[in-house]
C-alpha cells in the first residue's frame, strides 16, 4: 500500500509545499533586502499578518477561502465522528492524514468531500456518513480546509482568523441578537474563563453541555422523563429524577418531546456570517 501512485503523490504534494514555504521565505529576505533599495517596497516583512496569509496562499495555489463560521460548525461534528480515526485536527492517527488528502485538497466547498463521505470505503474501513445532511457535511468540509491552510500558513492564518473581528461591531451584533437570552452580567468576564481567544470563540459557538438537555418520552411502557444521555434517530437514554437510566427505542408509536434550552442558541449560530463571528469574538475577548 505504501508503494500505491496516490501515496507517490502525496508525498510530491508535500514536496511542493515544502519547497513552497521556502521560496516565501526567499521571497521575504529578498524583499527585506530590496526595501532598503525602494525596489520593492511591498516586501514580505512590511506586510501585515493578513497579506503575508494571502500571499502564502496565493504562491501555495490554495484553493477558495475557508467559510470561518462554517468550519466553526464544523468542527464539532468532526470531533464526533471523524477524530476518533483521524486524529482531532485531521492530522492522522489510525486513519490516514486528511491535511495532504487529495480527496480534500480537490475539493471547494463540499462539492467533492460530501458525495465522498457520504459513501465512504466499507471495505477498507472508512464508514458512511449517509444520514448526515449536505449543510453538515459542507460544515465537516469547510473545518477541514481550515486545518490544511493552517498547515498551509503554520498557524498564522488561523490566528490571524479568531483575531480580525471589529469589537465596536461585536459589541452592537451582541446587543442586538444575545441580550434577549444572556445579560451583559453573565457575559461581562467571559473572556477570562478561556485561555485564549480560539477557546472562547469555541466556547461561545459551542458550549459545553452539561446535560442542558431534556425529554419526555411516552410509549406504551408509560412516560418518563429527565435528563438525555444518549440520543439518536433510533434510541434515546434517560437519566430520571431518581437516578435511574432508562433507554426506549424509537420505533412508532414512542413519542419523544426534547426540551432544550441550547436550541436557539444553536440556531443562531447557524445564521453567523463569518464577519459576525469574528466580530462577537474580538468584542467579548475585551471582556475581560
Ligand atoms: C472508523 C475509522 C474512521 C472514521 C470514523 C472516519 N474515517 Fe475517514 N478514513 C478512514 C480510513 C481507514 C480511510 C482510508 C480509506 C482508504 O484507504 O481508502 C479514510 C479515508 C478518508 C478520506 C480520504 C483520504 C484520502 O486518501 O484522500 C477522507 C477525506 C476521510 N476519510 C474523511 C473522514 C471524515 C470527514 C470523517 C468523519 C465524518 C471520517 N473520515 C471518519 C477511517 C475513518
Ligand atoms: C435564545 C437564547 C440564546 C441566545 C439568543 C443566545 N444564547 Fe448563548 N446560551 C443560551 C443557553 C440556554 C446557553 C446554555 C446555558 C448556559 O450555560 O447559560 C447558552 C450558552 C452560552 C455561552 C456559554 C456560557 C457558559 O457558561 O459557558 C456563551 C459564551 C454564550 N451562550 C454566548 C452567546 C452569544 C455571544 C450569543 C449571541 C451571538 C448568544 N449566546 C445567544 C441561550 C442563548
Amino acid at each position: 500500500m505504501g508503494r500505491s501512485p496516490v501515496r507517490h503523490s502525496i508525498c510530491a504534494k508535500l514536496l511542493a509545499v515544502a519547497a513552497a514555504l521556502v521560496a516565501v521565505y526567499a521571497t521575504g529576505q529578498q524583499a527585506q533586502k530590496g526595501g532598503q533599495e525602494g525596489v520593492q517596497q511591498q516586501g514580505y516583512r512590511n506586510m501585515t499578518p493578513g497579506q503575508r496569509a494571502a500571499a502564502t496562499r496565493a504562491f501555495l495555489g490554495l484553493g477558495a477561502v475557508p467559510d470561518n463560521a462554517a468550519a466553526a460548525r464544523g468542527e464539532p461534528l468532526f470531533e464526533q465522528n471523524c477524530a476518533f480515526c483521524h486524529g482531532l485536527k485531521a492530522r492522522g492517527a489510525t486513519g490516514p492524514s486528511l491535511i495532504t488528502s487529495d480527496t480534500v485538497l480537490e475539493d471547494n466547498h463540499g462539492e467533492r468531500l460530501a458525495p465522498f463521505l457520504r459513501k465512504g470505503v466499507m471495505e477498507k474501513g472508512m464508514p458512511s456518513f449517509a444520514t448526515m445532511t449536505d449543510e453538515q457535511l459542507r460544515d465537516i468540509a469547510e473545518f477541514l480546509h481550515l486545518q490544511v491552510e493552517d498547515v498551509a500558513n503554520r498557524g498564522a492564518y488561523h490566528v490571524l482568523n479568531i483575531l480580525v473581528g471589529n469589537a465596536a461591531k461585536g459589541k452592537e451584533y451582541v446587543e442586538g441578537h444575545c441580550l434577549s437570552c444572556h445579560t451583559a452580567e453573565t457575559l461581562a468576564h467571559i473572556a477570562s474563563r478561556f485561555r485564549t481567544p480560539d477557546q472562547l470563540q469555541r466556547g461561545w459557538v459551542w458550549p459545553a453541555r452539561d446535560g442542558a438537555m431534556t425529554a419526555t418520552v411516552k410509549s406504551a411502557a408509560g412516560t418518563i422523563s429527565g435528563r438525555v444521555t444518549q440520543i439518536s434517530d433510533f434510541r434515546i437514554a434517560v437519566e430520571t429524577a431518581s437516578g435511574e437510566t432508562k433507554t426506549v427505542d424509537r420505533g412508532p408509536g414512542v413519542q419523544v418531546q426534547i426540551d432544550d434550552p441550547l436550541a436557539t442558541h444553536q440556531q443562531l449560530v447557524m445564521t453567523l456570517k463569518n464577519d459576525d463571528m469574528h466580530d462577537v469574538t474580538a468584542y467579548l475577548e475585551t471582556l475581560k
